[in-house]
């Protein structure tokens, strides 16, 4: 038996990380590559991740001499990969087969698409039906083990899509959008940290709670603001948003010096802002583009500075 291909999504976070670690909102759209997934009948329950070429068991550390290889430690992994299995009630004897379409380690959410892929292709194989939030709470024991504290909004996206307004331990709100968006992505080439930065932001939020605090209130009327302007097609304003939410994220040493770099690129390309997007310390920038013909313009500008980079249309 072969329950089909079961999918999940990456995302983008448009305005808020790391303040929707506090409980405050971010807004987040989701990406049409993520993760794509089967299950297959097995002895027990087995995870195999192309293009990494690992394949584990629940919890068990290195079955294959391959953690070179794998952007994510194979142990890591193996646990990210027992906390789903944990969930379910007997280990579920299939073999589930992910392959990647993002790359780990960019702020993208490859990791939370990997997760939601894993539960929803034991889900098909079990023949279990679960809401999207379901899917993700479960998801969201994988992503503790890769980013130790993360706020849950990219397993609430990677299993929605989308463009939604996170709060953690809310629904997510679903944002309509009044224009398209064209949005280049172009990624540093320098590996995200997302659990690192959090680490970072917790330790300054311990010296000087007020002021980051401050700042994360900062960032909350950015989202609201940012909300009504995709909602009305505001671009202008978005990409101003964009340019204030970046500054905010500076203040919390966030950037890199190549992201900044981009992010300059970017906007001397004609973007209306741009910003990082995820965890920051490395991975990926945003810049957001009036139409498809100045997207193609910003990302023609990332690449000339070496970096790679790819225009999404976020439509709703
Ligand atoms: C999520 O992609 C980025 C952070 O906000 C962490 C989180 O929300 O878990 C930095």
């Amino acid at each position: 038996m072969n329950a089909g291909v079961v999918r999940a999504g990456g995302k983008v976070i448009l305005f808020g990380e790391h303040g929707v670690v506090y409980g405050r909102p971010a807004l987040a759209a989701g990406l049409a590559t993520g993760a794509r997934a089967t299950a297959e009948p097995a002895a027990g329950p087995r995870l195999s991740v192309e293009p990494w070429g690992v394949s584990v068991e629940p919890v068990e550390r290195e079955l294959h001499s391959d953690a070179g290889k794998a952007p994510v430690p194979t142990a890591q992994l193996a646990q990210a990969f027992g906390a789903i299995v944990a969930a379910y009630e007997r280990a579920p004897l299939l073999h589930v087969r992910v392959a990647m379409e993002l790359p780990s380690g960019a702020g993208l959410g490859g990791s939370a698409a990997l997760s939601v892929a894993i539960v929803r292709a034991f889900d098909a194989g079990l023949g279990i039906a679960r809401m999207d939030s379901e899917v993700a709470r479960i998801a969201l024991e994988a992503e503790r083990v890769f980013h130790g504290n993360p706020s849950g909004v990219d397993t609430a996206m990677a299993a929605a899509g989308g463009v939604a307004v996170y709060r953690k331990g809310q629904p997510l709100e679903p944002v309509r959008v009044g224009r398209p968006l064209q949005l280049v992505v172009g990624h540093s080439g320098e590996p995200g940290m997302t659990k690192e930065t959090v680490a970072s932001v917790a330790r300054q939020h311990a010296q000087r709670p007020d002021k980051v605090d401050q700042i994360f209130a900062g960032m909350e009327a950015i989202v609201n603001n940012a909300k009504r302007a995709i909602e009305d097609g505001e671009l202008d304003k978005l990409g101003q948003l964009m340019e204030l939410n970046q500054k905010l994220l500076v203040t919390l040493v966030l950037s890199t010096p190549r992201l900044e770099d981009m992010c300059t690129a970017a906007v001397k390309a004609g973007a209306l802002g741009a910003k990082l997007t995820g965890g920051g310390g490395g991975g990926c920038m945003i810049a957001l583009a009036s139409d498809a013909a100045s997207a193609e313009q910003v990302k023609a500008a990332l690449e000339a500075l070496g970096r790679a980079a790819f225009v999404t249309e976020v439509a709703g």
